[in-house]
């Protein structure tokens, strides 16, 4: 069995007398180490998947399993324990607290989690150590996007799921935040997955997932995955 699988999912939202089928019949596998990046246009359900996958919302059919947990099976108390112990999340706007130091912001989500790296190390990781005394207003996009994956990574999660990581950020700075998650996956073996409408990112990934209108249009591997650098958009 595969790290992850995803077994035709369905969401629904009920909205008074309006069902929207935000995934429909969904399904994928994702090896233990890769990076997979899950494209498709806008309202194609790529978020629900990635909030799904996360344990931060509901499969309404199907099953979600990863690393051997059935994750769409689990209570609200086991839930919690998934998202804090299992999942690193990254979102388009960091969403970093804004009067704690980049370090603190760091320490923070270590402080939740059972098998947390050192905060400062991951920092350096990124290339933020001597920021580590700056509070997010002090820090450009990138530098506050590379916090938020500090922060991530920091809680040692078997899955870092990252929502438009470089939505907010001009080209140069989203490609270097692109290398840092591809070299995440690539030196220090995390599973990865990056949700864009951005079809440029699909050469960088081991697995590219197509989403279109809540279904998996397409799933392919790639041989010879580019190093993000060089991605071009
Ligand atoms: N909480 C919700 N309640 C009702 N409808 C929702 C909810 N979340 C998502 N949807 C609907 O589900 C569909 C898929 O939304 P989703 O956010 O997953 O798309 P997306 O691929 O992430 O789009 P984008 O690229 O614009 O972020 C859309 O039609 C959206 O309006
Ligand atoms: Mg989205």
């Amino acid at each position: 069995m595969a790290f992850i699988e995803f077994r035709d999912v369905c969401k629904t939202y009920r909205m008074g007398d309006v069902e929207v089928r935000a995934v429909d019949g969904m399904s994928f596998s994702i090896e233990r180490g890769e990076l997979v990046v899950i494209v498709g246009p806008s309202g194609a359900g790529k978020t629900t998947v990635l909030n799904m996958l996360g344990g931060m919302d509901s499969c309404s059919s199907g099953t979600i399993e990863l690393d051997g947990q059935l994750v769409s099976g689990m209570g609200e108390r086991e839930l919690t324990q998934y998202r804090r112990h299992d999942i690193g999340f990254v979102f388009q706007f960091y969403n970093l607290v804004q009067n704690l130091t980049a370090l603190e912001n760091v320490e923070l989500a270590s402080q939740i989690c059972r098998d947390p790296l050192p905060a400062a190390r991951v920092l350096e990781q990124v290339g933020l150590a001597g920021r580590a005394d700056n509070f997010p207003s002090q820090l450009s996009g990138g530098e506050q996007q590379r916090v938020a994956i500090a922060r991530a990574l920091a809680k040692n999660p078997k899955l870092l799921l990252c929502d438009e990581p470089t939505g907010a950020l001009d080209f140069r700075t989203g490609k270097q935040v692109l290398k840092l998650l591809q070299d995440s996956c690539r030196v220090d073996g995390r599973t990865v997955a990056i949700v864009t409408h951005n079809l440029a990112f699909t050469g960088i990934a081991d697995r590219v997932i197509r989403v279109r209108e809540g279904r998996a249009q397409s799933i392919e591997t790639n041989e010879c995955p580019v190093d993000a650098l060089t991605v071009e958009w």
